[in-house]
């Protein structure tokens, strides 16, 4: 059965990272939003171009834009799919609930201070998008990606002040997912402090039971 997953969680709990690795070695295909808009705002595009200012102000994209862009991603996808990202409101949940139906939402759970010291200190690939952070998961080499060698950048939302008012947006939008998916008996939350590979075993762990 090809899986549909979304990963759940505040900013900096883990997503991209975990993400990276459940495609590397359990042959997940993802779709991160994140990426895509910026992605979209590197190039400039329309869609780049609405969503900058939201972005930069820490709060959400408008729902359309988003769920637009994630209708022509899943149509274009075969296999096990992972969801960075995406829903991230209920009206997001409810309109990809019409599209396809999900399996597991996976919420990954860190503590506050220990979000804000991951984001300040992440560095995210330009190239690949690969995730690094300078104390916790640093590049063999400063600066530069160890998977595509790509040049290593500072999100622009990735300042103490904005990652707050990511956390704010959050707790307001995102949390009540949590509820919506356990009322469908579908959601899982794992702990997501330690390690990558510990955080990455107790993941592995929720997929077999599954
Ligand atoms: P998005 O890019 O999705 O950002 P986010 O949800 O805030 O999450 P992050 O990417 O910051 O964190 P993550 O959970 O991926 O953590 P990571 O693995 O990098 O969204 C950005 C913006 O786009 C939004 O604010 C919004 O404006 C817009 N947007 C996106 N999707 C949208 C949607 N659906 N609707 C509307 N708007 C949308 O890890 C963080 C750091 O911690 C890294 O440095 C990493 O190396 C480190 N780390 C990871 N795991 C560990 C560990 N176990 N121990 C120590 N360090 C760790
Ligand atoms: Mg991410
Ligand atoms: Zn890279």
């Amino acid at each position: 059965m090809d899986l549909k997953i979304v990963l759940l969680g505040p900013p900096g709990c883990g997503k991209g990272t975990q993400a990276e690795r459940l495609v590397a070695e359990k042959g997940f295909v993802k779709i991160s939003t994140g990426d895509l808009l910026r992605e979209a705002v590197r190039l400039g595009t329309p869609l780049g171009v609405q969503a900058k200012g939201f972005m930069e102000a820490g709060k959400l994209v408008p729902d359309e834009l988003v769920i637009g862009l994630m209708k022509e991603k899943l149509a274009a996808i075969k296999g096990p799919v992972l969801l960075d990202g995406f829903p991230r409101s209920l009206e997001q949940a409810r309109q990809l609930e019409a599209l396809t139906k999900v399996d597991l939402a996976i919420d990954i759970e860190v503590n506050e201070d220990n979000l804000v010291k991951r984001v300040t200190l992440r560095r995210s690939c330009k190239g690949c998008g690969a995730v690094y952070h300078l104390e916790f998961n640093p590049p063999k080499t400063a600066g530069k990606c160890d998977k595509c060698g790509g040049e290593l950048y500072q999100r622009t939302d990735d300042t103490e002040a904005t990652v707050r008012e990511r956390l704010k947006t959050y707790k307001e939008k995102t949390l009540p997912l949590t509820k919506y998916y356990q009322d469908k008996k579908i959601l899982r939350s794992v702990d997501g402090e330690g390690e990558i590979s510990v955080v990455f075993d107790r993941i592995v762990k929720v997929l077999e039971k599954k």
